[in-house]
């Protein structure tokens, strides 16, 4: 054997092994965390009497809150008990709580923005403890096996085992609920710990609105590319923010000129108002990416796409109720990319939540004592947050 082939198959069987290793790897922290039966499996007998505080939409299109007791799930072996703090608001508890979605689960307690205390955990939880500050997002569940093709790859999100954190069932059919509450349970693997370095009253939106914008930013590797953000809301105003931190020249697009400096003060190139039709113009077939979080009917569609350069991607992560009406013809001479992204994995959580506490990345925040959800709720169907109404669960213990 010459010298050139022992190199190859010694190059061959360190990538082999390397392959195996990383697979192995995951396997190993993967199983060490996978549900050994389904979830919401009837309370253990010594805790038939326990209730959990929650408030609750009792009907479809609430504009109030009920306080809500239920018995909780049985807290599984994988599982974590949460002492809620804060709660943040996202549009998607609007869409839920007005039955815009298909699932309506009423009394329905909404909340996905979620971050607490550990009060308890389950014998197979090694990676969390007691007293830990930890967030859990819009998911609490998928199947996590190994052969699963979306979970193995760390797309949780998309597996069709996924649970949702409220509004929807445990594989039992059981009503999941979610974190305007007082406790949560929640699998551990869906349950993050967060950095110190972040401050727990602003870090909750991280969980759906941060990990929303960041996943595809990071996913289609956007990084370097100038990227327009459509809707600058909960959403979209932290879409600008990872965008600056990712190296994008970024420009911030809104119906007004109202969010124009706040964008550039995060760090935007500029901001496009598009009830200017001459702003538009100066950036037509101009982003390499466009990341839509628009969450209206009647948005200017057409004159969206205008936007995206050639080949460029057009992602949906905003679901506006009404079905979104747009001429092909926008799409095909640019040969557009036009796809959409869900949440994110806790993997992809962790590091958003890295990169947050590495760059400060952190929402704007208007925390609302729990006290006043009915007022916070009023001013949030009215589109009156800048840019996130955090709700405070338990007083400002933990200022
Ligand atoms: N993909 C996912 O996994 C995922 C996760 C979370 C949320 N969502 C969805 O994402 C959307 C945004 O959520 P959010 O919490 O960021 O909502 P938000 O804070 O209300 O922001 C939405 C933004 O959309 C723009 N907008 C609203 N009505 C409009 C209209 N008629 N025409 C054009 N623009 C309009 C506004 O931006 P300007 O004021 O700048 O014009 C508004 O600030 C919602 O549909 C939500 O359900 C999806
Ligand atoms: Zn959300
Ligand atoms: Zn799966």
């Amino acid at each position: 054997m010459n010298e050139n082939v022992i190199k190859a198959l010694a190059l061959t069987a360190l990538t082999v092994s390397t392959y195996f290793f990383a697979k192995n790897c995951n396997k190993k922290s993967k199983s060490n965390t996978r549900p050994d039966k389904p979830p919401g499996m009837p309370p253990k007998k010594n805790e038939k009497e326990k209730k959990f505080e929650a408030w609750a939409a009792m009907e479809e299109g609430a504009m109030h809150f009920e306080p809500y007791q239920y018995t909780p799930p049985a807290l599984g072996d994988d599982d974590v008990e949460l002492k809620v703090i804060y709660s943040a608001m996202c549009a998607s508890d609007y869409h839920q709580v007005l039955g815009h979605w298909g699932n309506k689960i009423y009394p329905l307690v909404p909340g996905h923005e979620i971050v607490g205390e550990i009060v308890a955990k389950g014998a197979n939880v090694n990676h969390l403890e007691l007293g830990d500050k930890v967030g859990i997002g819009a998911q609490r569940l998928s199947c996590l096996q190994d052969d699963c093709s979306l979970c193995s790859r760390n797309y949780e999100p998309y597996c069709d085992k996924c649970v949702w954190t409220y509004n929807h069932r445990y594989w039992d059919g059981e009503p999941t609920y979610g974190g305007y509450a007082k406790s949560v349970r929640c699998h551990s693997y869906f349950t993050i710990k967060i950095p110190e370095k972040l401050p727990l009253k602003e870090v909750a939106p991280l969980f759906c609105a941060g990990i929303t914008v960041y996943d595809p930013l990071d996913h289609f590797d956007v990084r370097g590319k100038k990227l327009a953000v459509l809707g600058i809301g909960g959403l979209g105003h932290l879409g600008v923010k990872y965008g600056v931190a990712l190296g994008n020249e970024v420009v911030g697009v809104s119906r007004t000129t109202s969010k124009r400096e706040d964008c550039l003060s995060w760090g935007a190139a500029d901001h496009i108002a598009t009830d200017d039709p001459e702003q538009l113009k100066k950036y037509k077939n101009y982003f390499d990416v466009v990341l839509c979080t628009v969450n209206g009917d009647d948005a200017p569609w057409n004159e969206y796409f205008k936007l995206c350069a050639f080949e460029g991607e057009f992602i949906f992560v905003g679901i506006p109720n009404d079905k979104i009406n747009f001429d092909a013809g926008y799409v095909l001479p640019q040969r557009l990319n036009v796809t959409g992204s869900e949440i994110g994995s806790p993997v992809v959580i962790k590091k958003m939540l890295d990169l947050s506490a590495q760059h400060n990345i952190l929402p704007v925040c208007e925390i609302w004592p729990i006290s006043k959800l009915d007022e916070a709720w009023e001013a949030f169907i009215e589109g009156k947050p800048k840019y996130r109404y955090v709700l405070d669960i338990c007083g400002s213990e933990y200022e």
